[in-house]
């Protein structure tokens, strides 16, 4: 089975992304053929700046290739480099519907969609459902691209007949979208496209965040909430002795102790040691201990990454010939499989 996954490049790469995404990914190119994308036309969703979004992507592609993620097994490339996802896209906005994509969650998150119905307005069959109709200031001047992006997630997947996504649990209802319009497709127009299935990964699914262990880490919560893959020794070290505690004294997992069940989390995903073994570990002692420890054992994890990440952004020559021979190898895969669809629906080759 093929396995295609992608990542933003809109920011600094953190431990949550790790645990969460990358090193499993790493352990998965071994079990499937696979593919990973830095998807640049994603990112674009939310306005960036243009020489942010060049670096962040060579940063991003980067950290993929430093967490183990090798290029001679995978096929790591760049999402704008391969024209057939945008081209699919459109085929696919054309069997999409609207209602479909308003549901997106994410789409409403991003777009902050107030869920204030506008009485002057008709209900909409939705709404006669008594589902709320989305509406407001907020979605008037939401761009395009926000509204579109799970077809161009879906045509990022379907155009691989990839059948295992792995992904968060906030992107599965996009991959629940593509099976959809994958199966509407083929119904139609005959049979074209495998139904993927998204992937979650079994444990430390969600990495918290460290000043506030209630949500989760996430780059866009200020530099104290998480770890970023690049921070050196010392701001990992600092970070880490500022990370907000529970009340009380035991080293526990538990409902009670957000805080420390993620720090226990963190360290038994680094280290493949049983969160049990830690709880016996730690007994009796203190935070600051189990916190000393915590950093020591991210300062190993963390390092290599770090100083390949640096090894790779000094040659970016050579990072660029990866990328190139990714997209090259994308191609020969996605470009057979856009002529096959263009030719279903009735576009002519030039
Ligand atoms: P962020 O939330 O920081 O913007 P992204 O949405 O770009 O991160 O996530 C990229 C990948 O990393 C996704 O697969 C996502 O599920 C995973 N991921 C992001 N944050 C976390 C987290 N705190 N814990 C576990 N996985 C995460
Ligand atoms: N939307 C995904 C995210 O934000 C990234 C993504 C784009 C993706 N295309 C994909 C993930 C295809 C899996 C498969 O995390």
């Amino acid at each position: 089975m093929r396995l295609l996954s992608g990542i933003q490049p809109s920011g600094e790469l953190h431990i949550g992304n790790y645990l969460g995404a990358i090193q499993q990914w790493r352990e998965l190119q071994f079990i499937h053929e696979s593919l990973f994308c830095v998807v640049d036309l994603h990112a674009m969703t939310v306005p960036q700046d243009p020489t942010d979004l060049r670096r962040q992507t060579l940063t991003t592609s980067a950290t993929l290739l430093a967490c183990g993620i090798d290029p001679s097994r995978s096929i790591v490339f760049v999402q704008s480099h391969v024209a057939a996802h945008t081209e699919l896209t459109w085929i696919l906005t054309t069997i999409a519907k609207m209602a479909e994509l308003e549901r997106m969650t994410q789409y409403k998150d991003k777009a902050k969609v107030t869920r204030s119905v506008i009485p002057s307005l008709p209900a909409s069959p939705e709404l006669q459902r008594g589902e709320s109709r989305d509406l407001g200031r907020s979605r008037d001047s939401a761009n395009v691209g926000l509204f579109s992006y799970p077809i161009l997630m879906a045509a990022d997947i379907l155009l691989y007949n990839a059948e295992v996504v792995p992904v968060g649990e906030d992107q599965v209802q996009h991959v629940e979208l593509t099976r959809t319009l994958a199966s509407r497709f083929n119904k139609r127009f005959g049979q074209t496209f495998l139904l993927p299935k998204p992937h979650l990964p079994k444990k430390t699914a969600r990495v918290m965040g460290l000043d506030d262990p209630t949500k989760k880490m996430s780059k866009s919560a200020g530099a104290n909430n998480y770890i970023a893959l690049t921070d050196d020794e010392e701001t990992i070290r600092k970070k880490i002795s500022r990370a907000v505690t529970d009340s009380g004294k035991d080293i526990r997992v538990g409902s009670d102790k957000p805080a420390l069940s993620n720090l226990l989390t963190i360290y038994s995903a680094l280290t493949a040691l049983p969160i049990s073994d830690l709880e016996t570990r730690y007994q009796g002692k203190g935070y600051a201990a189990l916190k000393q420890d915590l950093a020591e054992v991210l300062v190993t994890a963390l390092s290599p990454i770090r100083e390949k990440i640096a090894e790779l952004m000094a040659d970016p020559v050579e990072l660029q010939r990866i990328l190139k021979t990714g997209a090259s190898r994308a191609r020969a895969i996605a470009e057979p499989m856009l002529a096959a669809v263009k030719e279903r629906v009735g576009l002519i080759t030039s």
